[in-house]
């Protein structure tokens, strides 16, 4: 019943956002008090708008330029933004460019200024890690730093809104776009959300360092059925609030100017078009105040998904639905002036687009100055600059995991006489920078560190590299594998770079075959065969298959793709300049078939208890059910001692906390970070919990021998969940307490209660 009146209360600010246009103005301008001279300008702008000029607003063309999208656009753009009909252009960068098209909103009858997007998704021109790289820093500092000299180079370089961050969580590696997100969890992703819009945003809009961002795709993007790019979604409402809202949730609160929808349908409806997830959630239940932009031509593909016939019922579904912004689909410029003239959509609708997009324009300080971001003296001192590359060399250094290391084998030593160092991307430049980097042209080849020259940079002239390809990323060709070989029996030490080309991961990158490409496991092997000592730095955007490398390679280093000072950071590693601190913020599986794979399962009915009986258990009878490397695992040169776990009290209602304390030791030689997680299990409730999930977490650097002390906190909120009515709500009852270095590394443990709120 409570569901229903949800649901009611839902349909009905719909209803009344749709028929009652100007009360919603009204509501609006309420709701802008703190900003009034804002609402005002903009009411006094809308006033004075055709509705031609109001829809040129809410369209948005890609310019001819590294398109990421099939290009919709026929017209000359320039000329249609002298017409008043473009409201933002993406795919345009460096402020030469800009400041043309800017100049040409200028002689537009309103001069209202144009919007700048760009996929600045991991660093401007200063490539960063990839998305999940950074997850596995567990650093939100780091991932914070990253977004915000992200956001500099590209506010200096004119563009005032990065397509950033993906918030989607994925637990399907299959899904190339599992490396733009922050992997599995939606507590980690929730956090790594909040610090990449913080980042991205600065000090605020009007500051002209800041860009708008942009939590994307909503929603449940990375949910597509088999891990296919852009596939059908179906979950349950559970799964979508539970799993694939929150980081959205926590984007909002963290005051993303903008979203994205999403090419998936959800449950039957496109995104695009999808009123429960725009109008009711985001702008409804969550009061979000910001705009949304469709994804790339997906206003227009809801013909190809079968919900509309044609381009004028797509733009009236997603209108309607409370997408604000055509991205590159020509539905809304083509059809929607027509379609308000015949009442078909009430112009209450488009206003209160108009409202939300000129709203932003006010705020990033447009209308003083549409050329702020357009100073090209500013653009010079600040993009790529040394100090940016120190910042990316450091982050890169946080986001490698080490997922092996037998015998201390690393950090080498830097004396070794002659170090073999082999492997398709050994001396790899451009797929350092992964998918997602924008095309910098000729320094696409010349900037990126490669893992050679980051060495040769450590090391200098004392040391001999042995260098060898060995094979290709994806043939079957074995023709250099002899020479590889020969490499490896004269050296000390061998260093192979195996994984993915940069293009392997990404959007419509998904493959269905996530293991080592082509022969690069069968030179391993090769290698291995020497009996050499032998480290491997896998590199690639997801979690790639490699069970026999797993078992058999003394130490393995998992560097995703680090950008722009790989080699150096990689390096550091290697031989002990940074401690590795990284944790997977995504289970590994063994196979494909284990697939969709994540720490926060289901216990079932029949749980398999020992992997040994698998007799009418929930298991494979060819496979463990456990991950190959499980969801916060990453190694480091050190040892972490967790021990006197204490609790400030054994029970608790909601409106009490209970603290936890308890000490982490380094017992190693290095000084060194570790990620102490906590974990909760709720043993018994009205709605199945997961056997854990992550509740929070804390980095700590430590020195040899140092112990400190660490707290963490639980209130109800962490107690929460949707119970059958799908209230967020606590329910008493004994709650287990897990406290470790990995979800599959648990070092302490205990037990509390809550009871019932009188
Ligand atoms: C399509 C992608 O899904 C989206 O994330 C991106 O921002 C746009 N293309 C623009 O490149």
């Amino acid at each position: 019943m409570l569901v229903f009146i949800r649901m009611l209360k839902l349909s009905i600010t719909t209803i009344l956002l749709i028929w009652l246009g100007s009360l919603t103005c009204f509501a609006q301008q309420n709701t802008l008090d703190s900003q009034a001279p804002i609402a005002q300008k903009v009411d006094q702008l809308l006033l004075k708008m055709t509705l031609e000029e109001k829809v040129g607003q809410l369209n948005q063309y890609a310019s001819y330029k590294n398109a990421t999208g099939p290009i919709n656009s026929t017209g000359n753009i320039v000329d249609e933004i002298k017409q008043g009909r473009v409201g933002s252009i993406l795919k345009v960068n460096g402020t030469v460019d800009i400041r043309i098209y800017q100049q040409a909103a200028m002689q537009s009858r309103l001069k209202i200024p144009l919007l700048f997007g760009e996929d600045v998704i991991h660093g401007y021109h200063t490539t960063f890690p990839i998305p999940l790289a950074e997850a596995s820093s567990w650093d939100m500092a780091a991932i914070g730093l990253s977004a915000r000299i992200a956001a500099t180079e590209a506010a200096a370089s004119g563009i005032n809104w990065t397509f950033a961050p993906m918030v989607d969580i994925s637990r399907d590696p299959r899904w190339g776009r599992i490396m733009e997100g922050a992997g599995e969890d939606p507590y980690l992703g929730s956090q790594i959300a909040i610090a990449r819009v913080k980042g991205f945003q600065g000090n605020g809009l009007g500051s002209l360092d800041a860009v708008m961002a942009c939590a994307k795709h909503f929603a449940a993007y990375g949910a597509a059925i088999a891990g296919r790019d852009y596939n059908s979604v179906d979950i349950s409402d559970r799964t979508l609030w539970e799993v694939y809202l929150p980081p959205f949730k926590a984007a909002v609160d963290a005051g993303a100017a903008t979203f994205m929808n999403s090419f998936n349908e959800l449950n039957g409806i496109p995104a695009t078009g999808n009123t429960y997830l725009q109008r009711d959630i985001l702008k409804g239940q969550w009061g979000y105040k910001g705009f949304v932009v469709s994804d790339w031509g997906s206003i227009t593909e809801m013909i190809n998904h079968g919900f509309v016939a044609d381009k004028r019922h797509a733009a009236m579904a997603a209108i309607t639905a409370g997408c604000d912004m055509d991205m590159e689909g020509r539905s809304y410029i083509d059809n929607l002036p027509q379609l308000v003239k015949s009442g078909a959509v009430s112009v209450a609708l488009i206003d209160d687009a108009v409202r939300r997009i000129l709203q932003k324009k006010f705020e990033l300080g447009l209308f003083d100055d549409p050329f702020r971001f357009c100073n090209t003296e500013r653009e010079k001192t600040v993009v790529n600059s040394p100090e940016n590359k120190a910042i990316a060399r450091s982050v890169a250094q946080k986001s490698m995991v080490l997922l092996k290391n037998d015998n201390q084998l690393l950090p080498l030593s830097k004396n070794l006489k002659q170090i073999a160092l082999i492997g398709p991307l050994a001396k790899a430049k451009k797929d350092m920078r992964g998918f997602w980097a924008l095309p910098w042209g000729e320094s696409d080849e010349t900037d990126p560190v490669s893992l050679y020259e980051g060495i040769q940079n450590k090391l200098g002239n004392n040391t001999t590299l042995l260098y060898a390809k060995g094979c290709n990323i994806d043939d079957t060709v074995r023709a250099g594998f002899a020479d590889a070989v020969k490499a490896a029996q004269q050296a000390d030490v061998v260093v192979m770079a195996v994984g993915e080309a940069f293009d392997m991961s990404g959007e419509a990158k998904s493959r269905a075959n996530i293991h080592i490409p082509g022969v690069q496991e069968d030179l391993i092997k090769a290698i291995r065969a020497t009996g050499k000592p032998l480290v491997v730095l896998v590199m690639g955007g997801r979690p790639l298959i490699f069970n026999w490398t797993a078992d058999h390679a003394p130490a393995i280093l998992y560097t995703w793709w680090l950008g722009t000072e790989a080699g150096n950071a990689m390096a550091d590693v290697l031989f002990g300049d940074y401690n590795p601190s990284g944790k997977l913020p995504v289970s590994f599986p063994r196979s494909e078939g284990q697939i969709p794979i994540y720490y926060s399962y289901k216990s079932t009915g029949r749980p398999l208890i020992s992997p040994a009986d698998v007799v009418y258990k929930s298991a494979y009878i060819d496979q463990l059910n456990t991950p190959r490397y499980a969801f916060g695992y990453g190694l480091s040169y050190t040892s972490f001692k967790y021990s006197d776990l204490k609790l400030s009290a054994k029970t608790m209602n909601d409106k009490q906390k209970i603290l936890i304390s308890f000490a982490l030791t380094n017992t190693g030689k290095y000084a060194g970070e570790e990620v102490a997680q906590l974990y909760l299990h709720d043993r018994v409730a009205s709605v199945t919990r997961p056997v854990k999930e992550l509740k929070d977490f804390i980095k700590v650097n430590l020195k040899p021998s140092e112990t400190c002390v660490v707290n963490f906190e639980i209130d109800s909120k962490k107690l929460a969940f949707y119970n059958q009515k799908m209230i967020w709500s606590t329910e008493p009852g004994m709650f287990d307490i897990m406290i470790g270095s990995a979800s599959d590394d648990i070092r302490l443990t205990d037990t509390f209660q809550l009871i019932k709120t009188q």
